[in-house]
């Protein structure tokens, strides 16, 4: 590739075309510029590279779901998690209300069941305050900024959150975590509310992808054995439905968000943001899966 990667990213974003609609389930979310777009690449030597609307902050959302997993495997460990949460493909919607027959598992930690379920395995005894807090922490450390909450967001999402309540009274029917339901669902919807924008997101992604090493910070997050198992997960089921389409056209981990994120991670090489708000019929980012597809022809990144 000749254009300088400055030059490319601008190309690549001007290049993709808008469809979809910006995700509104979350009322606070139907309110934010559907125009924005931004994207950002982070080197496995931690240098970064951004285009367009890099500084705008945005709710995480489900992205926040693969860094909450490795905050629980590293801490429980993997046969813990294992125990509580599987690793397969669901085939069903993001908020699906499905366990697995034979186990009563959630079938893997990307779906909001799976998510709520995990959130509840990270310092279990805590308060919410005090989980949600480790949390913050604990992506903060990905990010190597301390991020922060959007409170408005959290409050919307939680006044219709009836969805989410109703996995998480399942999970808890079935015995996959110990405590209060709402208390639960209150600290899963702090978590997806921490606002980032596409230069962080690309730097949390790197760090799974550098086996759990903050590249600019130099500062190890995760065991290396943690960001393989995330990875993993991200591989088989981090772009929900579409994942098929996703790995066969695209071709690395990957994980998005309603918010209008979608992270990659390329092994050993590059972590890649790109923030579009309007979404797909499955949830992800329209102008975000074109410029992946863009990044993963242009720069060869598909594993296969
Ligand atoms: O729990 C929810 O529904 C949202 N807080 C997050 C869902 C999400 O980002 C799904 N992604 N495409």
């Amino acid at each position: 590739m000749k254009t300088p990667i400055p030059e490319y990213l601008v190309e690549v974003l001007d290049g993709t075309q808008d469809g979809g609609e910006v995700a509104s389930y979350i009322p606070e979310l139907a309110r934010v510029n559907p125009d924005r777009l931004a994207a950002a690449l982070c080197m496995s030597d931690g240098r970064l590279y951004t285009a367009g609307d890099a500084d705008t902050r945005f709710t995480i959302q489900s992205i926040s779901k693969p860094f909450v997993y490795a905050l629980a495997v590293q801490e429980l460990g993997l046969d813990e998690v294992l125990k509580r949460i599987g690793v397969e493909p669901s085939g069903e919607t993001f908020n699906s209300a499905s366990l697995d027959p034979h186990t009563q598992r959630p079938d893997n930690p990307m779906v909001n069941i799976g998510a709520i379920a995990t959130h509840a395995l990270v310092r279990p005894d805590a308060t919410v305050a005090e989980r949600v807090e480790h949390i913050r922490a604990g992506l903060s450390a990905f990010a190597g900024r301390e991020l922060e909450l959007d409170l408005n967001v959290c409050s919307s999402e939680l006044e219709t959150a009836f969805r989410n309540l109703s996995l998480a009274y399942l999970v808890r029917s079935v015995g996959g975590f110990e405590q209060d339901p709402r208390g639960i669902v209150e600290g899963y919807t702090h978590q997806c509310s921490l606002l980032v924008d596409a230069r962080d997101l690309a730097v949390m992604a790197m760090t799974l992808a550098n086996a759990g090493i903050n590249p600019v910070a130099k500062e190890r997050v995760v065991d290396e054995a943690v960001a393989q198992q995330v990875l993993s997960v991200m591989t088989t089921c981090g772009m929900y439905d579409a994942t098929g389409d996703w790995m066969t056209q695209v071709g690395i981990p990957a994980k998005s968000g309603v918010g209008g994120g979608i992270i990659g991670a390329l092994p050993g090489q590059v972590g890649a943001a790109v923030f579009s708000p309007r979404l797909d019929d499955v949830g992800n980012s329209v102008r975000g899966v074109q410029a992946f597809e863009r990044f993963s022809k242009d720069m060869g990144m598909h594993l296969l």
